[in-house]
């Protein structure tokens, strides 16, 4: 999405039931172009399809699905085309933003379904979710250009009765593991600052630390997710992975702003 060629529309979803409005987020699933490739001893395609089989049948209803970063590992237009019939198999409005393991302009080219839309404001019942691009080409660490955070400001301030959910790749606030925050998003405290000057913000969503994590400070939920494939290990000073499950985080969204949400693994 580069910023500037992002889709700046908001669609408008209709939520199922707009007393609860349930979303499913997906992340780093870090997907290769051959099927039976490993990451660290997984196969991460046959662990996105464990994940994301649970993910719809726990729940009788999802409104929608937000896929937050590293959808390939390899960026290869393949992972992108599988991943874009996965999706658009399950008949969920799906929504995405990149991760520093995905090529920006391959993903926009491959990642295409009827069910898959590319605008990164989505309107749903009292609710608005703002998708931001946080990576940096050929970086792992991130950052939020001038130009994301004018997106954001703008979009919150477009609706400001409208509680708001905010997702990007990187974490909004330090895991706690070391090496992972070393490579986490390095404006992250002009993020918060710009996020606080907006009191409909109930809550903030990323991916990339692969471990869960739920914070809340000032009204707002700060949430991390674990990854689809291999989880990170919480708190470690250097890189560590965790003998926990894949996982998938689900949110429960209600009109006067609170957020349930809880983690799912499988086995
Ligand atoms: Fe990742």
């Amino acid at each position: 999405m580069r910023n500037d060629t992002i889709a700046q529309q908001p669609r408008s979803i209709e939520a199922a039931n707009p007393a609860v409005i349930q979303l499913v987020q997906i992340t780093d699933s870090h997907i290769f172009a051959e099927p039976c490739e490993h990451l660290l001893g997984l196969n991460t395609r046959r662990s996105f399809e464990r994940v994301s089989e649970s993910a719809l049948n726990n729940h009788n209803t999802v409104d929608l699905v937000l896929a937050t970063g590293d959808l390939s590992q390899d960026e290869s237009a393949e992972s992108y085309i599988y991943l874009a019939r996965c999706y658009d198999h399950f008949c969920i409005p799906t929504f995405w933003l990149p991760g520093n393991h995905d090529r920006v302009e391959t993903l926009q080219q491959h990642f295409h379904g009827k069910w898959i839309h590319a605008e990164k404001q989505v309107l749903i019942g009292d609710w608005q979710i703002v998708l931001l691009d946080s990576t940096i080409p050929g970086e792992v660490d991130g950052s939020i250009s001038s130009s994301q955070l004018k997106f954001l400001n703008t979009a919150l301030r477009a609706y400001p009765d409208r509680h708001a959910l905010v997702c990007l790749h990187h974490q909004a606030l330090d895991s706690g593991s070391e090496w992972l925050d070393l490579k986490g998003l390095k404006d992250s405290d002009q993020l918060r600052q710009q996020l606080a000057q907006h009191d409909n913000v109930k809550g903030v969503l990323w991916g990339h630390v692969h471990q869960e994590s739920r914070r809340s400070i000032g009204g707002v939920e700060w949430m991390s997710s674990p990854s689809s494939c291999v989880q990170f290990k919480p708190g470690s000073r250097e890189f560590s992975t965790s003998a926990e499950s894949p996982g998938y985080r689900h949110l429960n969204l209600y009109p006067d702003g609170r957020i349930k949400t809880a983690v799912h693994r499988v086995e």
